[in-house]
């Protein structure tokens, strides 16, 4: 018999864990063709962080790099002929894709930086997922949106496997949320949560906080992990597509490195919302990730108080501040966040470095981004801040995303190096190639315009930004060097302004 040979020549072997491991797999291919018994199924693993299954233990995730996240899971049962041997199923109606569909039916909740993120509003019959990091704020969000929503008239329900019912009337007393048309419950078992609203006259909107505290009791492994996460979602999923209710799920982005984040649910579910922020900062930023039923790519700001979040409807004028007078490595960005132009200040500095190894940090932008635009800035003009540290930051806790942050961004640097500010009512935008080129990008009548309404009056910009000036001073910038010129142009006329 294969499997004996094998096994005798493998006992001398000192290892005994690959012994195992080689006779599981060996022994799970070779026995149903011999005696027709079903296979026992290989053990199977699971990382916590990502999902990724693999048939052998190791301390690194190969698929998202995490360590130590990966814990052996029950393994499902495989059946040696797949779905050959069993009944057949029923026969399903294909019908053809051109026909008659309504849109889907959009329910805003009157939080207008919420329903925008979400495309309108809820979609009855659909799962939203809130990711974030712990203590960000999500329960607080989700309160207050149930909360407009029961003003509204349509039933909610709260559940939370966190904290106790009086902990979340407590907090809806501060955030002045007491309506009677929200139910609360303390849960945590899914087979509960299901029997209680699968029935007639259940609520409309279903709040699970958090699904990392939710079981389903069919299975062994404990709450929170990537089974767990999953099956639970799953139960939750089906009553909402079964009933016509709309689910808003919480997941912590992690907790501890054990915990399943939301990423192993972004497939199930049909608009996945994150919710970030720094935490010194007020400003929470509501960002979406994926979208069944509306764009993409849109955000929503919020301010942070002692009451709760509040939306922040101009977010440039926030993002701003109060700038007092101009001064060198600070500059104004005109970007775009989803289908919002938004201001905000790009702030550089450049100092000597004590360190062999000079520092880059970089807070609210690319790195890889920032080493190309200082590469650039070296290879095609001549400005070199190698053995210098750099540092970046986007004020406000703003994370961008957009490359035509670039001119911004070389503009700033340029400003720290040479001491000399961009003037306080200019705004920065364009993308830079690598062969020092400035490359136009989209939407900029937005940005320009959005520059006017907030009182700026000059701006640098890509080719072809003239004639859609909005009533802005546009100066045209097509290569990098001509930004360099500018900018010693203020050094100068600064420099003698001070000797004065
Ligand atoms: P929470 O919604 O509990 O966060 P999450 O559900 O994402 O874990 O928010 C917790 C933080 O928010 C906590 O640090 C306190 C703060 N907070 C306020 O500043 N003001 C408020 O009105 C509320 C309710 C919370
Ligand atoms: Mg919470």
């Amino acid at each position: 018999m294969a499997a004996q040979k094998v096994r005798s020549r493998w006992k001398c072997d000192p290892n005994e864990t690959i012994v195992a491991t080689i006779e599981s797999v060996l022994w799970a291919q070779l026995r149903p063709k011999r005696d027709g018994v079903m296979a026992r199924p290989p053990p199977r693993y699971a990382c916590q962080q990502c999902g990724a299954v693999a048939n052998r233990w190791s301390g690194k995730c190969d698929a998202c790099g995490a360590w130590n996240s990966i814990v052996e899971e029950t393994p499902v049962t495989i059946t040696p002929k797949g779905l050959g041997g069993g009944a057949k199923g029923r026969s399903l109606d294909l019908v053809s894709l051109e026909g008659e569909t309504e849109d889907a039916e959009h329910l805003p909740c009157g939080i207008v930086e919420f329903d925008r993120v979400c495309g309108g509003g809820l979609v009855p019959g659909s799962a939203l997922l809130v990711g974030g990091d712990p203590g960000i704020g999500k329960s607080t969000l989700l309160l207050q949106v149930v909360a407009c929503l029961a003003k509204k008239g349509v039933s909610c329900a709260y559940v939370t496997g966190e904290e106790a019912v009086g902990q979340v009337r407590l907090r809806a007393r501060r955030l002045d949320a007491m309506e009677p048309r929200i139910v609360l419950a303390a849960a945590t078992s899914v087979r509960d949560i299901v029997s209680t609203l699968d029935k007639a006259g259940a609520p409309q909107v279903v709040v699970i906080d958090s699904i990392q505290t939710m079981f389903v009791d069919t299975l062994d492994s404990a709450p929170g992990s990537v089974a767990q996460v999953r099956a639970s979602a799953q139960e939750l999923i089906r009553l909402a597509k079964r009933r016509g209710l709309t689910l808003l799920l919480v997941g912590h982005v992690t907790k501890e490195g054990m915990i399943a984040g939301p990423k192993v649910l972004e497939h199930m579910v049909d608009t996945v919302l994150y919710f970030e922020g720094e935490r010194g900062h007020q400003f929470r930023i509501l960002r979406t990730v994926k979208n069944r039923y509306g764009p993409t790519d849109e955000i929503g700001v919020f301010d942070m108080t002692d009451r709760g979040l509040n939306e922040v409807s101009n977010p440039s004028a926030l993002f701003l501040g109060d700038r007092g007078e101009a001064v060198s490595g600070a500059v104004v960005f005109a970007g775009i966040e989803g289908t919002r132009p938004m201001l905000v200040e790009i702030q550089a500095l450049v100092a000597p470095s004590t360190l062999g190894t000079p520092r880059r940090a970089v807070v609210g932008w690319d790195s890889g981004r920032l080493a190309m635009v200082l590469a650039v800035l070296d290879a095609r003009c001549g400005v070199t801040i190698a053995g210098q540290d750099v540092f970046l930051n986007v004020a406000g806790g703003l994370k961008i995303a957009e490359p035509a942050a670039d001119l911004a961004v070389a503009a700033a640097l340029l400003s720290s190096v040479s001491s000399a500010p961009v003037p306080r009512d200019t705004v920065v935008f364009g993308e830079i190639g690598l062969s020092g080129e400035v490359r136009p990008v989209s939407q900029t009548d937005l940005r320009l315009k959005e520059a006017a309404k907030l009182g700026f009056n000059n701006a640098w910009a890509p080719k072809g930004a003239r004639k859609r000036s909005s009533g802005l001073a546009v100066r045209e910038i097509t290569r990098l060097t001509e930004l360099v010129a500018r900018l010693d142009e203020h050094a100068v006329s600064v420099i003698a302004v001070r000797a004065r």
